[in-house]
């Protein structure tokens, strides 16, 4: 298939699937056996065996699903070395428990008796040994089937649907403690019914089984999947990709007030290790699904994972928001330009307070104790749980953050307070966009956020090798008092024949503690070289970008997005018609271009191109520096290549976006087709 979309096409196959049979249920063309739709219960369920009391906190595990899909790796070895590593690396310790299977451990056939048959070349010892193993441990094991017909691989293993009872009895009896079922190939059957027999199927076997419905939130399931299971996927797959992750995160984020002990959202499993983000990323990944008290199940193979993953995976501080048991899912507090604050009420009355820069450049977020939902109080002790220090503060909670990272703390109303040093913010501002030779003026600032003074202030600006930074004024006192500031002025000077692009300095601010230790606070600072176009109209595509941001793959120049990997597109068509220069992108999407001021007007034809096939959704925007120019509406497929004209005179930068329009960015491969400036 030449137009893969953002999702595995495998998942176009078994969604189209779905709807065909249930057209043909519907129209009376039976496409199943009457005995494929789900049983009677035989029986009334039985009083449930402790159900209440399952997964009162998050469940923490392992789930092979992100690294291997199918592979062949996946299989007996994998999943004991998993369980040998949870001991030896302390994430036993650390509280992950459960080490599950995921799709692919059967055989395609039922046995005669319509027993489930594990997969001989993976699982050569049968499932049970491989349970019996993870159990002398002292670890617990989960399973995988889908309330359908099939499983959710294109090989279609069986679904439990219609044999729920019988698959149940065939787990319990394996010992399985966590089931996860999936929602490929339901015939169109009810989700709650589907999922409420098998409900019933579990409790019937009296062995008390973790109950995970993976039904991608398609029926709400945070409205009625609270009586059945202890946890529920609220949105489709992740992949191991920011894009993903962050999409993810902010569709859960939305559903705080239905997380409760015992029943939890699942934005689905971490992919924390995998090597398609960047550890910041995945630290993000980790606070943010921490204070959203979701479930955390590794999803990479530790036996290869790099160390970084098990740094991350192991910071107990984090884990604990996770796992508190008060059982609340964070808020969010606020989220303007990109600058999330989402605070967490744990149960000791204390808030775990992220702020979390979903932007692509480092931004300042703060918050205050008030707004996070703490009492008053003179000070409160803020204690930094990556950096594993404690603070004072007043009330103000602020950080610069980096692009795409997360500052998680843990706030208290304590008495403490005041033998903590006091927090001090750092950060710059000034010019932010220049070209290469000149010298930018920055100013700096360090404040005491505490109610205490801090001592021994210092601040230091490092910028890249080669660049000369020289203060202008002091960059040390004695001391701060409480909400007193050390600004500090500084001039850079950008090498000549520095490229596009943005650059990042570092602004570093330390004070010595009580006891004589230094305490560290560092800010990004983002300075964006830009190369002047030529004078006259020319084509963007020829132009290096100062920063480009992509859907799926890279940002292809005179080519289509095409496939995941660079320059894998096609001929940028749209409608027919095919166009030698352009950019072609995928949703969501962010282009930008260095203007100096000099530029008039940029041009281009856009719209979907031809390899989404007929599904693709987007929206074109044009912005000349903070200023929307021009904008197209959402066109799909059968839109025609649409002329766009913005004009962009005295700004410094121009940016070229693609939203997803609303509906998802799968398939959405979009063209700035013929994109040209006029610059003077
Ligand atoms: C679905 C689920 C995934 C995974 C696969 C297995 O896509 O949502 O988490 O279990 O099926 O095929």
């Amino acid at each position: 298939m030449r137009h893969l979309p953002m999702r595995v096409p495998r998942v176009i196959g078994r969604r189209a699937l779905g709807a065909l049979t249930t057209a043909l249920l519907t129209t009376g063309g039976l496409a199943v056996s009457a005995q494929a739709v789900p049983a009677a219960a035989p029986d009334p369920a039985p009083a449930s065996s402790g159900h209440e009391q399952l997964a009162l906190t998050p469940p923490m595990g392992f789930n092979n699903w992100n690294s291997t899909h199918c592979r062949d790796e996946f299989n007996e070895s994998m999943v004991k070395g998993i369980a040998d590593l949870f001991v030896e690396r302390g994430l036993k310790d650390a509280g992950y428990e459960y080490v599950n299977l995921d799709d692919c451990w059967a055989l395609p056939e039922r046995d005669a008796d319509g027993r489930l048959v594990p997969d001989p070349k993976r699982f050569p010892n049968g499932i049970e040994a491989v349970a019996d193993y993870v159990h002398s441990k002292g670890l617990k094991f989960g399973i995988y089937t889908s309330a359908g017909t099939k499983t959710c691989s294109s090989i279609g293993f069986p679904g439990a649907l219609g044999h729920e009872y019988s698959d149940a009895r065939q787990f319990a009896d394996w010992g399985v403690d966590y089931l996860k079922y999936d929602n490929c190939n339901n015939q169109g059957v009810d989700a709650k019914q589907r999922y409420t027999t098998m409900r019933d199927a579990l409790a019937a076997t009296g062995r008390p089984i973790v109950y995970s419905i993976c039904e991608w939130g398609e029926n709400k399931p945070w409205e009625w999947a609270g009586d059945l299971g202890q946890l529920w996927r609220t949105t489709g797959d992740i992949n191991d990709s920011w894009g993903s992750m962050s999409s993810i995160m902010k569709s859960n984020l939305e559903l705080a007030e239905y997380a409760r002990p015992g029943g939890w959202n699942d934005p689905d499993m971490l992919e924390v290790g995998n090597g398609g983000m960047t550890d910041t990323e995945y630290r993000t990944h980790f606070s943010m699904w921490s204070i959203m008290a979701a479930p955390l199940l590794i999803g990479t193979d530790l036996r290869t994972a790099p160390e970084s993953a098990f740094e991350i995976l192991t910071n107990d501080e984090v884990i604990a928001v996770d796992q508190d048991p008060l059982g609340k899912q964070g808020e969010v507090v606020s989220s303007e330009g990109g600058r999330w604050v989402v605070s967490k009420e744990l149960a000791d009355g204390s808030r775990a307070v992220a702020l979390f820069n979903e932007g692509s450049r480092a931004q300042r977020i703060e918050t205050t104790a008030k707004a996070v939902g703490l009492p008053k109080s003179r000070g409160y002790t803020m204690r930094d749980l990556w950096k594993h220090s404690d603070t004072n503060t007043t009330g103000r909670i602020a950080a610069t953050v980096p692009a795409h990272g997360t500052v998680l703390v843990r706030v208290h109303a304590d008495r403490k307070w005041a033998q903590y040093p006091p927090a001090v913010d750092v950060h710059a501002g000034g010019d932010t966009v220049t070209e290469a030779g000149r010298t930018v003026r920055i100013t700096s600032e360090a404040t005491d956020l505490g109610g205490t003074a801090a001592h021994s202030v210092s601040v230091a600006l490092t910028g890249p090798d080669g660049w000369r930074v020289t203060p202008r004024s002091a960059t040390s006192a004695r001391a701060l008092k409480p909400g007193a500031t050390l600004a500090t002025d500084w001039d850079v000077v950008v090498p000549a024949g520095t490229s596009t692009g943005d650059r990042i300095l570092t602004l570093t601010a330390r004070h010595r503690t009580h006891s004589g230790s230094w305490l560290t606070s560092t800010a990004p600072f983002t300075v964006r070289v830009g190369v002047p176009l030529p004078a006259g109209e020319s084509a963007l595509s020829d132009a290096d970008p100062l920063s480009a941001t992509n859907g799926w793959g890279p940002v292809e120049r005179d080519q289509s997005v095409g496939e995941r990997g660079a320059g894998d597109g096609n001929p940028i068509t749209i409608g027919g018609t095919t166009f030698a220069k352009g950019l072609g992108v995928h949703a969501s999407s962010s282009v930008e271009y260095y203007l100096g001021g000099t530029c008039g007007k940029v041009t281009a034809q856009v719209g979907v191109d031809d390899e989404s096939g007929d599904k693709g959704t987007v929206a074109f925007e044009v912005w000349a520096d903070e200023t929307r120019a021009a904008s197209t509406g959402t066109l799909t497929n059968a839109d025609p290549a649409r002329a766009v004209s913005a004009d962009v005179s005295g700004a410094d930068i121009v940016r070229l976006v693609v939203t997803d329009a609303g509906d998802g960015s799968g398939y959405d491969h979009a063209d700035w087709a013929d994109l040209r400036v006029t610059c003077t």
